[in-house]
Formats: structure tokens, C-alpha cells, sequence
């Protein structure tokens, strides 16, 4: 059960509105503030090396709590800037030729799937989309069907970024193995709002954010490189983080995931990151996706009983992302008059999830995104709003 109490206390931006956009950025818990807030101030003290320096062991204590987090090692994490950067890092370092085939599911998100077909474009590689099931879940039945051995890659996102489907990881990458495919989990909406266990899904590349569900800072992503990628993907972005000069035209790559990471970073902001992956460790994994996921299905289902409201997620299991339109109304409309009306939501337009939102003919979405701080309260509320907006009030 998640402390209420302590959570609303922490969160006082959650307090005068009803806020549903922990999938676009969350609203950081007060710790996390706290936590940035102060090595922000300690550097202008005293400089940012030496303010770094005072800090060297919560960085390092830092690639623990995500070992922990995921479900990896610890020197199988990497820091980056946002999930895009970490989903760069591992794809720019895999092994892509002439005839290699890359595969992904429909709701691939858009920031991977564009250097994917600018890469495959360049060396004569394809990229092709494994159907989802009638429930619109990637099918892990389709992948087995597609798969031979040119497939060097399948790209899966766990919770897509304009709906609540959560993809059937593990069957997916029992397939991809057997194919001796590596696998990409793009966990970007599930990292902070489901249990995630890298090894229990056997996937080999895991990226995530910090702003969205973990409630960090901006500006912060992570990466998990586990032992079978690591085998294949050869990095080609190092500096003088990841490797070592060793003499005049030779340098020395590091071992572990470091490798992706570069000299330079916000330490504040990493350190603010650190802190909410602790926060939700402490309020508990499980607890968190309890609450996400029964608020969400409350939310889906206030919404769908309200005429000329069409609820559009898709999935056998559903996660806390809840998209919508309201006949007649533009998406951004919508989006806006909530905002007068203080209730925080967002939209999703086709270029996010172009294969997803084509299929089903969708342009633009409604998103609302409720975490475990909003309360059975608020999302009356936020119900009540939709309706009066539907019946135009
Ligand atoms: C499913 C998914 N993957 C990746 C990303 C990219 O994350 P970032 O903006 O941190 O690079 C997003 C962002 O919305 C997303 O929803």
C-alpha cells in the first residue's frame, strides 16, 4: 500500500491540480528537489569538480540502486541524458550490415524508429513490423514466424508511449533468442510505474528515462547492457570515460557499460535521479504498479461510460497510460480547456507511433497519465471535467 500521506507531502505540486502526465514528465517528489536543488548550490560554493568530488561515492552507490531497480548488475549500467540517448548508444554500437533485418513491434516509438530506418537505409538493411494480436499486443506468434537468422535485432517497446498496452516481453525474447536475435527493451513508460526485472524478461538491452515515471529530473536516462549484448555490440562513441589512450594510435576500451557513457554530465541532475530511483524503491516496485494500474483502469472506465467519449487502449494487460478523444473535439482542445479546467493531460499525434496510429487511423489522442499521488478524488474530477467538456458545458 502506498503512504498517501507521505507521498501528497512530498508532492505539492499535486495538491492544486489534477496532474496526468507522469508519462510525458512527472512532477519530482520533494527529496528529488531537494537532492538537486543542493548540489546546484554546493557547486557554486565551491566549484563543480570539487562539489563532484564530495559526491563520488553516492554516484557510485547510484549504479547499484539501478542494478537493483532493473534487475541487472551493476557494472552492466550506464548513465545518459534521456532514453533516446541510451537507445542510441546500444543501437549505434550493434553489428548492422547488407540484408540484416531489424524487428519491431507497432507501437514502436518514433525516436527509435527513425535512426533505425535512417541506419537501415544506409547499409541495406530492412525494418520490418511484427503484427500485434487482435487484443493489440505485439505477438509473440507472428515474431516466431518472421524470425531467421539475418535478424539481428527486436526492438520492443514495453509500454508504448500513446496507449496502456504492455508487451508479453518475456515470450518475445524466448523467440528472438531462439533465432539468436538480441533484444532491445525500450522500457521508457514502464521504468517507474511496473516492476521491472531485466533478467526475469531476459532482454539484453534495457532503456529508460528519468522524468516520466521515476519522477526524476529532466535530463536524465539510464541504460542496461546485459552479458549476451555485450558480446555482440561494439562501441564506437567513446571518449575519454569509456576508454583509455594508451599510447599514440591505441586506447583501451572500458569492460563495462560505462563504455556509453561520456566524461561530462550533470551531477545534480544525476545525483536528483539516483534519489527518485531510491524514492521508488522505497515506496515499492510493486506497490507503485498496483496503484498506477488501478488508477488508471478507474480512470478508463469513468471515461468510457461518458457519451461521445472513445477510450482507445488497447491490450490484454494495461498499464497507467489512458488515451481517449471526445467527438467532435480536437485532441489539443481538449487538452487545452482541461488546463483551464486544472486537470494536466497531454496528447499523442501520429509521428510518435506512426505504424500504431496509422493502422487505426488515429492523428491525435488524448493521453492522461495518472501516478500513485493522484487520488480516487481527483480522477472524479478529472472524469467530471471530460464529461462536461463532451456535453458542452
Ligand atoms: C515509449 C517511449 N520511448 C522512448 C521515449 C523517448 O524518451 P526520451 O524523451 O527520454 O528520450 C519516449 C518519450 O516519450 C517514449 O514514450
Amino acid at each position: 500500500m502506498i503512504d498517501m500521506t507521505k507521498v501528497l507531502a512530498d508532492t505539492p505540486g499535486a495538491a492544486d491540480r489534477v496532474f496526468l502526465n507522469s508519462a510525458g514528465a512527472s512532477l519530482p517528489p520533494t527529496p528529488v528537489l531537494e537532492t538537486v536543488l543542493g548540489h546546484l548550490r554546493r557547486e557554486a560554493e565551491i566549484g563543480g569538480y570539487e562539489a563532484a568530488d564530495e559526491r563520488q561515492a553516492d554516484v557510485e552507490a547510484g549504479y547499484g540502486v539501478f542494478a537493483e531497480l532493473l534487475g541487472c548488475r551493476a557494472d552492466q549500467i550506464a548513465f545518459t541524458d534521456n532514453a533516446t540517448r541510451s537507445w542510441l548508444a546500444a543501437f549505434d554500437a550493434l553489428p548492422l550490415g547488407a540484408g540484416d533485418r531489424v524487428l519491431v513491434g507497432e507501437v514502436e516509438y518514433g525516436g527509435n524508429a527513425i535512426p533505425l530506418l535512417m541506419r537501415a537505409q544506409a547499409v541495406g538493411a530492412t525494418v520490418e513490423v511484427v503484427p500485434s494480436d487482435s487484443d493489440g499486443t505485439f505477438s509473440a506468434e507472428a515474431l516466431a514466424d518472421l524470425l531467421d537468422e539475418r535478424v539481428k535485432l527486436v526492438s520492443v517497446v514495453h509500454v508504448p508511449t500513446n496507449g496502456g498496452v504492455v508487451a508479453d516481453v518475456r515470450r518475445i525474447s524466448d523467440a528472438a533468442h531462439a533465432a539468436g536475435a538480441l533484444v532491445m527493451l525500450d522500457a521508457c513508460q514502464a521504468v517507474g510505474q511496473l516492476v521491472i526485472d531485466a533478467e526475469a524478461l531476459d532482454v539484453d538491452i534495457v532503456t529508460g528515462t528519468g522524468r516520466k515515471w521515476l519522477r526524476g529530473p529532466r535530463g536524465t536516462g539510464f541504460l542496461a547492457v546485459r552479458d549476451r549484448a555485450v558480446a555482440v555490440l561494439r562501441p564506437k562513441l567513446a571518449d575519454l570515460h569509456g576508454a583509455t589512450w594508451t599510447g599514440p594510435d591505441s586506447y583501451e576500451l572500458r569492460s563495462d557499460a560505462r563504455v556509453y557513457e561520456l566524461w561530462e554530465f550533470d551531477l545534480a541532475a544525476r545525483l536528483g535521479l539516483i534519489e527518485a530511483a531510491r524514492y521508488l524503491l522505497d515506496l515499492g516496485p510493486k506497490a507503485v504498479e498496483e496503484a498506477v494500474t488501478q488508477r488508471a483502469a478507474y480512470l478508463r472506465s469513468g471515461l468510457a461510460a461518458i457519451p461521445g467519449v472513445t477510450v482507445h487502449d488497447l491490450g490484454a494487460r494495461k498499464a497507467g497510460l489512458v488515451t481517449f478523444s471526445v467527438a467532435g473535439r480536437a485532441a489539443t482542445d481538449v487538452q487545452a480547456e482541461l488546463a483551464t479546467r486544472k486537470v494536466t493531460v497531454t496528447v499523442s499525434s501520429r509521428s510518435s507511433t506512426y505504424f500504431d496510429m496509422s493502422r487505426r487511423g488515429l492523428t491525435e489522442i488524448v493521453r492522461a497519465s495518472p501516478h500513485y499521488f493522484v487520488t480516487e478524488a481527483q480522477l472524479d474530477t478529472a472524469i467530471e471535467e471530460v464529461a462536461a467538456i463532451a456535453g458542452g458545458r
